[in-house]
Formats: C-alpha cells, structure tokens, sequence
C-alpha cells in the first residue's frame, strides 16, 4: 500500500489511524477493521448491478470530442496546481486520466475494484479520508452516477485543505450511460448552486459547446435505435436520406471546426455536452 495512502486514511467512526493487522486495516482507536484485498483496502461492496468498465488506453485525441475536452481542461487545471498538491482522483475508473498525473503526488479510488485504483469506497457510505487533506480532488464523469449526489459534493468538499481545487466535469446532453446507475444531469445553475450549499467557490464554469458531436449522437441514434425498427421500403428510403444526413453533418463539421469549451454566459445555445468546472474552497472561510 502507498505511503500516501497510509497518511491519508482516517477511520470513519473515530477519525484515528488504522495500522495493518494480517490482511486488514484496524483502527487504532475503535477497532473496526476493513479487509486489504489485492493491496487495497476495501471499505465499502460494488454494488451487484454495477457492470465494471472494459480498460481503453486513452491520450490527448482519442475518445469522444468531450472526453478530448475533458482531457485539455484537465491538463489544463492540473498544470496550473504546485508540484506538492495531493491529488485525490474520485471515481477515477480504469484510469483513463492517470497518465496526466505522472510525477504527481496522487491516490485514485473507485466503488469497484479495478486494478488502476488504491482503494475502494463509496464516499456516500463512509469517509475514510482525512478532512481538510487534499489540494485537489477530481470528479470527472462521476457526479452523474451517485444518487445521492448533494450529499456526495458535501463529502468530497470536506476533503479539501482551505485554497483546495474541486475539479469536476459532468455531461448534459449525453445519453445514459453505464445504466442502471446513471441518475442525474446538472443545469450550470444547479452546479453554482451546489458550490454556494456546501461553502465552494466557483473559480471556473465553462460548458462543452459542440452541435456536431449532438448530431452526431442524433445520427447514431437514427441508425441504431430507430431504423431497426423500421420495415420494408421505409427502411431502406430512411437508410439512403441517412448518409445524406450523414455527408452533411461532415461538411459542416468541416465549415464549424470543433467544439468550445467556453462560459455559458452569453452563449446563444442551450445545450452544452457538458460542464467543466472548478470549485474552490476559500482560503478564510
Ligand atoms: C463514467 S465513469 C468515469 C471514470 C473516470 N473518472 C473517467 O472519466 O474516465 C464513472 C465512475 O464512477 C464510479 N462511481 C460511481 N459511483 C461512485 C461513488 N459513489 N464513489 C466513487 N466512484 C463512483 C464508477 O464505478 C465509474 O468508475
Ligand atoms: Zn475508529
């Protein structure tokens, strides 16, 4: 188990530390204990109907055009933080991000215990973190999923030292995914709200604007849920006026260029991808 990891913890009952007692985690204050499976603690179950995610080695151009955005503004966000800060990656997954972090002081944690996590949790069942420890923590595409999401900013806010960086990205106009457990989409109105409620400073606030990557969506949508279902003739004319629609939305992807990651305010359109944002506990609260 990493060093960092070790300083991290606190026992979600006492808030003591743990020490390591044959395969398990056993806080030095009240005794309760978790198992340390694979080196890593396990705090929390996967849920049963959690279908665990196949592993993508992702870069800077791979990926949808938000998950492209979601990685500049990342690089972005992390380059902009001292050598020193500790990172806390929530929801972190297969790790698609881990690389940006290279040389970083960093621990990942995940409900499902995938290889690239150190350890697993639910934050909205225990804490077992230490308050006020981290200079930044890292929320991307997890939001959505935690149903009791208010509750789980909450947590994640506690984490943070004074001055720390909440760094979230969350979509709007995406389709469910990872279903059953995809619960939420965040107006930016919501997400200012949500950092007033639990004392967060919103430094940044920008939306993901990209109408070809919603058409295409729209397309994909046509080809794969709506035409199936479409017999004879009509089936066969729809596929035709499809590439045409197709063809089109290539052209103008040509024309328009790619999407913009910008302030909602003043913009026309309505409908992001998503939201990229960065919270900030205040220094003096
Ligand atoms: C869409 S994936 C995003 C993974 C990664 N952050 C990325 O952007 O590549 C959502 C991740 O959130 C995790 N997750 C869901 N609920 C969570 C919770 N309560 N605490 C921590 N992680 C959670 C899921 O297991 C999954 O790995
Ligand atoms: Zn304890």
């Amino acid at each position: 188990m990493k060093e960092l990891l070790r300083d991290s913890l606190a026992c979600p009952v006492c808030s003591q530390s743990f020490t390591t007692q044959n395969d398990r985690l056993v806080c030095q204050g009240c005794a309760y204990s978790v198992p340390v499976e694979a080196g890593k603690p396990i705090f929390t179950r996967p849920p049963q109907n959690l279908i665990p995610s196949e592993k993508i080695e992702r870069r800077a151009d791979t990926g949808t055009p938000w998950r492209q955005a979601n990685w500049k503004f990342l690089q972005q966000q992390i380059s902009r933080l001292d050598a020193d800060t500790l990172f806390l990656d929530v929801g972190a997954g297969r790790g698609d991000f881990a690389s940006l972090f290279q040389n970083r002081p960093y621990l990942a944690l995940d409900i499902y215990p995938y290889p690239e996590v150190d350890f697993v949790c639910d934050l909205t069942q225990c804490i077992p973190l230490r308050r006020g420890h981290f200079g930044a923590v890292v929320l991307m595409n997890v939001l959505e999923h935690v149903y009791d999401s208010r509750g789980f900013f909450g947590a994640l806010a506690q984490l943070l030292k004074p001055g720390g960086a909440l760094i979230v990205a969350i979509p709007f106009m995406v389709k469910i995914h990872q279903a059953p457990v995809d619960f939420v989409r965040y107006t930016e109105f919501a997400l200012e709200q949500l950092g007033k409620e639990h004392g967060l400073q919103i430094e940044t606030l920008e939306g993901y604007y990209d109408p070809i990557s919603l058409l295409g969506e729209g397309i994909n949508n046509l080809r794969w849920s709506v035409l199936p279902d479409v017999r004879g003739p009509r089936h066969y004319l729809g596929r035709a006026l499809l590439y045409g629609i197709q063809g089109l939305a290539k052209g103008m992807s040509a024309v328009l260029g790619p999407g913009q990651s910008v302030s909602p305010q003043g913009m026309r359109s309505k409908a992001p991808v998503g939201y990229q944002v960065v919270y900030r506990r205040p220094v003096k609260e």
